[in-house]
């Protein structure tokens, strides 16, 4: 008989949308939740009423439905344990615990981590008091990074380029708690110079599988300017990234992390994603993150050519030793067009008009809802559209085409994803 498969995706954004995009071209799958999805996702299959953080309402409803898995898009619900509630009650969950989100959730859990396992990275110090914090400060050179430990949404890190600026910002964290309890403790760092660099790997705590590197593109304006977002843009794969290159990162930073966490007794059964500097001494690790990325999920999903499933299956059962993933030789390229005032103070409710279907484009809904008017705006991130080719050129050139067709008041987006690997090319309406 033929196997029918269900998968519920939590999380409502541009990633989820990606992860239901890829699924929904499983013969084989035959259900997709979202809990809360968005009005893309919402054309694949069901939109659940539960926020992704709603971790009773969701442990409940899968109790009930028993979907075939569970994948977890979002740092906030893995670190708040949402993977061990379900795992608790017998339900197949991609996605690491509570203990293991502490890679994201806990930037001084992650530090201690790298540093116990010899890892190339930042050295820093962290602190719960100002007096501890400032004693540490004097001994640096500027700027200083000063990092809230908790999740911050993006914002919790601060590039100080002097000593004013560096006390100001732990003072907002530890005295203000301007992230709240986040901020009750934070690290302060070596600034590190370099290329960022994404990567991604499938891992059930013994074995990884690599997804292609890629790049993001963090400020919200042309040429890494202005205010830090949540991504503007990414592409993949990043030619810097040579197979030399993914060895080491492999050798020196992935294989130490997981015999880290293993120490720990940790199982970790998700996605390590490595924020890495390539700097002149080797790659560092910036941050670990517990999830695949946004908008990393755009391009790399498109460029998978084996089924999502068996892969993520594999990691959750324990068993990725048997899985090999085929990529596409091509490129892929998302452009996120975000809301007007984003990412200071967006502004919602406006009418999408989405244009027509071109070939080689997806067009991933991130902060959209189906409305009295249609598909209307109601978040920061609004759409990432994702073009891919033979090479990174025509990805680009098919991910602007798509932008192109997009239209609603006030959007705004980067005119140059990809400048790092194409030169200064300034898309032009
Ligand atoms: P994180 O959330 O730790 O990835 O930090 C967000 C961004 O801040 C990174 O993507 C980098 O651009 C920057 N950043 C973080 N830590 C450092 C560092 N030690 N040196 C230079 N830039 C950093
Ligand atoms: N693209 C950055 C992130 O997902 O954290």
């Amino acid at each position: 008989m033929e196997k029918r498969f269900s998968v519920l995706v939590v999380g409502g954004g541009g990633r989820e949308h990606a992860l239901g995009w890829k699924f929904a071209q499983d013969k084989r799958i035959e259900k997709i939740w979202f809990a809360p999805g968005n009005a893309g996702t919402a054309q694949l299959g069901f939109n659940l009423p539960f926020a992704s953080t709603d971790l009773d309402g969701i442990t409940g409803w899968a109790v009930k439905e028993r979907p075939g898995l569970v994948v977890i898009g979002p740092e906030a619900p893995l670190c708040a344990g949402l993977a061990d509630r379900l795992r608790g009650a017998g339900i197949r969950v991609f996605g690491p615990g509570a203990k293991g989100a502490q890679l994201e959730g806990s930037k001084s859990f992650c530090k201690d981590l790298l540093v116990r396992q010899k890892i190339p990275t930042a050295r820093a110090g962290s602190f719960t008091t100002m007096k501890e914090a400032l004693d540490f400060l004097e001994g640096m050179t500027f700027p200083v990074v000063v990092k809230a430990d908790g999740l911050a949404a993006g914002k919790g890190v601060v590039i100080a380029e002097s000593q004013p600026e560096a006390v100001h910002a732990m003072r907002e964290m530890l005295e203000n708690r301007v992230f709240g309890d986040a901020g009750a403790k934070v690290l302060l760092e070596e600034f590190l110079v370099g290329e960022e660099l994404s990567l991604h790997a499938v891992t059930d705590g013994k074995n990884l599988v690599f997804l292609p590197s890629a790049q993001d593109h963090k400020r919200v304006g042309e040429g890494d300017t202005g205010l830090n977002t949540g991504g503007m843009g990414a592409y993949a794969p990043a030619p810097r990234a040579t197979s030399q290159l993914l060895a080491e990162v492999e050798e020196k930073i992935f294989r130490p992390t997981l015999a880290g966490l293993a120490a720990e007794g940790i199982e970790y059964r998700g996605v390590l994603y490595a924020g890495l500097m390539l700097t002149k001494e080797g790659p560092k690790v910036l941050e670990y993150n517990c999830r695949f990325g946004d908008p990393e999920t755009e391009v790399l999903l498109p460029l998978l050519r084996s089924p999502l499933w068996d892969l993520l299956v594999a990691a959750a059962d324990g068993d990725l030793a048997k899985i090999v993933v085929q990529t596409d030789h091509g490129s892929a390229m998302t452009v996120v067009i975000a809301a007007p005032g984003y990412p200071a103070h967006p502004i919602f409710g406006q009418k999408i008009d989405l244009g027509e279907e071109l070939p080689d484009t997806a067009i991933f809904h991130a902060g959209t809802k189906t409305g009295k008017h249609g598909v209307e705006v109601s978040g920061g991130r609004v759409l990432a559209v994702t073009g891919w080719g033979t090479d990174l050129k025509s990805a680009r050139e098919r991910a602007y085409a798509g932008v192109k067709g997009v239209r609603f008041e006030g959007r705004h987006f980067r005119r140059d994803i990809g400048h790092r690997a194409l030169g200064k090319v300034v898309f032009e309406e």
